[in-house]
């Protein structure tokens, strides 16, 4: 499965969301995640976030992001268009430390 990890946050382009061929996304305040168990593992939606957000979790030490886009996506709604991102969005972009500072 692919995930959507921390340069998110404060970010929410929604270019993965337009991409996606099976709507696996949901939205949060802050972020959207995937739902792992429907991540059909295409990865087109890799290449088209701004912010390099979503990785394959086959990479090391994304076994906390893994977890959180598994328990959010069972709670927050199904988001299947793109949508203007945040008037600050860019400002965010490749902050650090955004899941200690934003993350609700
Ligand atoms: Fe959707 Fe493919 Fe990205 Fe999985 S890898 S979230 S199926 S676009
Ligand atoms: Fe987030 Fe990138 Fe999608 S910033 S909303 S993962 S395009």
């Amino acid at each position: 499965t692919y995930v959507v990890t921390e340069d998110c946050i404060k970010c929410k382009y929604t270019d993965c969301v337009e991409v996606c061929p099976v709507d696996c996304f949901y939205e949060g305040e802050n972020m959207l995640v995937i739902n792992p168990s429907e991540c059909i593992d295409c990865g087109v939606c890799e290449p088209e976030c701004p912010a390099e957000a979503i990785l394959p979790d086959t990479e090391d030490g994304l076994e906390k992001w893994l977890e959180l886009n598994t328990t959010y996506s069972a709670q927050w709604p199904n988001i299947t268009s793109q949508k203007s991102p945040p008037d600050d969005a860019d400002e965010h972009k490749g902050e650090k430390d955004k899941f200690q500072k934003y993350f609700s």
